[in-house]
This record gives structure tokens, sequence and C-alpha cells, in this order.
């Protein structure tokens, strides 16, 4: 398999269909904000995702279901302004596709029209069937996300891995190729097991990012907070942390109030 990387000026939903036929793999990583997507963007990551992960990273709350559909325009009109090569796909927060497909167009528009995202995506399989089809027909590119999806957190009851059972598995597969054959351009498969992740990235012509799902798929995908080590109480196996900024920041900001009660800040050429 070829390792040779094209250059993307601009990376599409054609460029990801083609960097999988090149065994090239997809880096994705949140954004929710200018300057981290600044940051993001720069470091060439392919994707980023505006994910309702916002709702625990930005906002605190226990899970994504809070979020509403404003704030995710808010958040991913930051995000458009500082991604000038990556792919922006957005989330359609809970609530805001669930209940039909001429909603779910709505919700989706909103976020074209307002945020300037380049794509949505939209957690689940049969049962949204019809609303993803009407998005896609639309103009929209729709990315799926299937295995553990966190707007339906309080069906699953815990955060475990899921399809371990083989009707679970069964479904997870059919739900997968059912959102390519109605034209999704990629699917993120959260926690499941690994083997099952590679059955499904194997048997799909369109990308498929995991998260904890092993490194069989097509790409990762990452919360950058997470990645950072900004957040330091969610440790699941599947994340790997490349810094540890909730120490550093802290470290810094304890310097900061050090020097401000020693009065050594600001100096004398800090000041005019
Ligand atoms: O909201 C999010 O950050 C996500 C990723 C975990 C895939 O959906």
């Amino acid at each position: 398999m070829s390792t040779a990387k094209k250059e993307y000026k601009r990376v599409t939903v054609k460029s990801l269909v083609e960097m999988k036929q090149n065994g090239e793999k997809i880096s994705m990583l949140t954004a929710y904000d200018y300057s981290m997507a600044k940051i993001v963007d720069s470091a060439n990551v392919d994707v980023i995702l505006v994910g309702d992960s916002a709702s625990n990273v930005m906002a605190g709350h226990e899970t994504t279901l809070p979020i509403t559909l404003d704030q995710m325009i808010y958040h991913a009109s930051s995000v458009v302004k500082a991604a000038k090569r990556a792919l922006v796909v957005v989330d359609i927060p809970f609530g805001s596709y669930q209940s039909d497909s001429k909603g779910a167009l709505r919700s989706a528009i909103r976020i074209m029209k307002e945020s300037g995202g380049h794509a949505v995506k939209v957690e689940g399989g049969l049962e949204i069937k019809d609303s993803v089809k009407r998005i896609i027909q639309a103009g929209i590119p729709v990315m799926g996300h299937l295995g553990l999806t966190p707007q339906s957190i309080y069906k699953f009851g815990t955060y475990t891995v899921r399809a371990k059972e083989e009707a679970e598995a069964k479904k997870l597969k059919e739900d997968a190729k059912m959102l390519e054959k109605i034209g999704c351009f990629g699917v993120v498969l959260e926690k499941i097991p690994a083997q099952l992740a590679k059955e499904v990235a194997e048997s799909l012509t369109i990308p498929v990012i995991g998260i904890g799902a092993g490194g069989g798929v097509d790409g990762q995908v990452l919360v950058v907070h997470d990645l950072l080590g900004m957040t330091h109480e969610f440790n699941p196996r599947f994340l790997r942390r490349y810094m540890n900024l909730y120490d550093e920041m802290g470290a810094a900001i304890g310097n900061y109030v050090t020097d401000v009660k020693s009065r050594s800040f600001p100096s004398e050429d800090e000041s005019y």
C-alpha cells in the first residue's frame, strides 16, 4: 500500500475518498473556536469536526444533549474562519434532525448557510435514513456516526464498548452499508471492537474514521482537548495524550498569580 502523500490545498469530501483509495490515513480532530481551529488547520489536520462534544468540553454539560443548533452554528462559524485547508464537518445536535426529515433538512441548511461549514454529521442508522437522504438530496454532504453514539447515551445507559454482541454488530454493518448506499461521504465508528471496525472499513468504499475503533479503519478522530491533555478526568483506553496541558497551563497561570501578588509583574520593561 502506498504511503506517498498527495498535497491538498483544500480537503474536500472527494479528497477523503481519494485518500482511502491511495491508502493514506485520514486525520480528523475537533475544534470549537477560531484560535484552536487555526492551530489544528496549520498542523495539516485533514478534517476539523465541530463536534457536539462542545457541549461537554466548552459548556461543561454532562452529555452532548443540551447543546442547541444556534450554539453549534456559533462554534462552527468561528472554526470556518480559521480553516484554510481542512474540510469542516459540523455535528447536527440532538433534537434537530430526529423528528422528521423536513426538520432535519432545515437544520442542515441553517448550518451550511449560517456557519459556512462544508458538511454535516448525524448519529444513527436506519432510524434516520429518510432525514439523511433528504439532506443529501439537497446537495449537503453527510457523514454518518455509528457505534457509541453519545446522543443516545440514555438509551445505552453507559459509555462502554458497543456492538460486542452479534445482533448489534450485524445491525451496525447493515447501517454502515445503508449509509454508503444513500450517499454519505464517510462514517465515524465510535468505541466498537477493532475487528468489527476493520471489517466495516474493508466493506465500504467511503472512508471510515474511528475513535476507539482500532487501527484497521481509514482514519482517526479525537477531541483536541483530550489529545492536548487539557481535560484530565476523561481517561478511556483509546485516548493517546500528546501533552499534559492541564498541568502545564495550571502551572503557568499559578506563576502569573504569584507574580501579580509579589508585584514582580508587570516590570518596568512591561510598562509604558
Ligand atoms: O462530538 C464529537 O466530538 C464527536 C467525535 C467524538 C467523533 O462526534
